[in-house]
């Protein structure tokens, strides 16, 4: 395996807000310094989206990234996992429903990752193999922002409140993958604060997730939904956001815990995406006092 130094390594912020880093010079799959897997991973708590350009990872060395940020999360849904590695998810083109001339993605409408977990994924790393020749963007809001930007007087106001995410709201803007009524009766409830703590950098951030919040504990539903609605659309504003032009070779690592991420249907489905995911262990989250 190949060992860089650390001054092979460049790094520039992608907006003007400091949500999002583009990293150059490192070989993930290789066997790398602790000095430049203590800069990657304080970048990747800093900045939330860590995009490392130019890889070409094989499945060892995809799972090897990982190794550097976390613990790996087995698949949720084993069939869109690679048979010989089934920690590696996949997400293809050619797994998606065409309506009327559009694919179907699975992601559409900015959330957080699996939060009816009691101890969702940390963060959720992509790998693009196959890419089409436009459209696929993800996009990112920086949910640590937002919480910075909201009235000091509605802070304290939220800061106890909690919401049960389920794994398909009531209300859910986008329709979750069908589970089997065995899947479904595993499938996971969580009560989860509206505003975390993160366990590494102690910042602030909205836990959000129009998806699976089942309104919020202790309020009527009018109310709950109100004050959710509320602080989604000022979450999702695009000053908060990172727009992720996809690359061939790209690694693009987010924190679940300080971003909502969305995806886009808009390119055509009769070219190939392909991309490798996984996602990396978490702990229970922890409430902002
Ligand atoms: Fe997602």
């Amino acid at each position: 395996m190949e060992t860089l130094k650390e001054d092979h390594l460049m790094s520039r912020p992608l907006t003007g807000h400091g949500l999002g880093v583009e990293v150059r010079g490192v070989h993930l799959g290789g066997d790398l310094p602790d000095s430049v897997i203590e800069t990657l991973r304080a970048l990747w708590s800093e900045h939330a989206v860590l995009v490392v350009r130019d890889q070409q990872l094989d499945p060892p060395a995809f799972l090897r990234a990982a190794g550097i940020f976390g613990e790996i999360l087995p698949q949720q849904l084993s069939k869109f996992s690679l048979p010989e590695y089934p920690l590696i998810g996949t997400i293809s083109s050619r797994d998606l429903p065409v309506v009327d001339g559009k694919v179907h993605v699975r992601g559409e409408n900015y959330h957080t990752d699996h939060s009816n977990f009691l101890e969702p994924p940390i963060g959720t790393m992509l790998h693009a193999i196959e890419l089409p020749s436009y459209g696929g963007d993800t996009q990112f809001v920086d949910v640590r922002a937002a919480y910075d930007d909201l009235p000091e007087d509605l802070k304290p106001r939220i800061a106890g409140l909690r919401s049960t995410h389920v794994y398909e709201s009531s209300r859910s803007p986008r329709k979750m993958a069908e589970l089997t009524p065995e899947q479904r009766a595993a499938t996971a409830s969580s009560s989860q604060p509206l505003v975390i703590q993160h366990p590494t950098n102690h910042r602030p951030a909205l836990y959000l997730n129009t998806g699976r919040m089942e309104g919020i504990e202790g309020m009527s539903e009018e109310e709950g939904y109100a004050l959710i609605n509320y602080l989604y659309e000022h979450a999702t504003q695009p000053r908060y956001e990172y727009r992720h032009r996809w690359q061939a070779g790209d690694f693009v690592l987010w924190d679940n815990r300080s971003v909502m991420h969305q995806a886009n249907a808009d390119f055509d489905p009769a070219e190939y995406r392909y991309l490798y995911r996984l996602m990396l262990k978490g702990d229970a989250l922890k409430g902002w006092q």
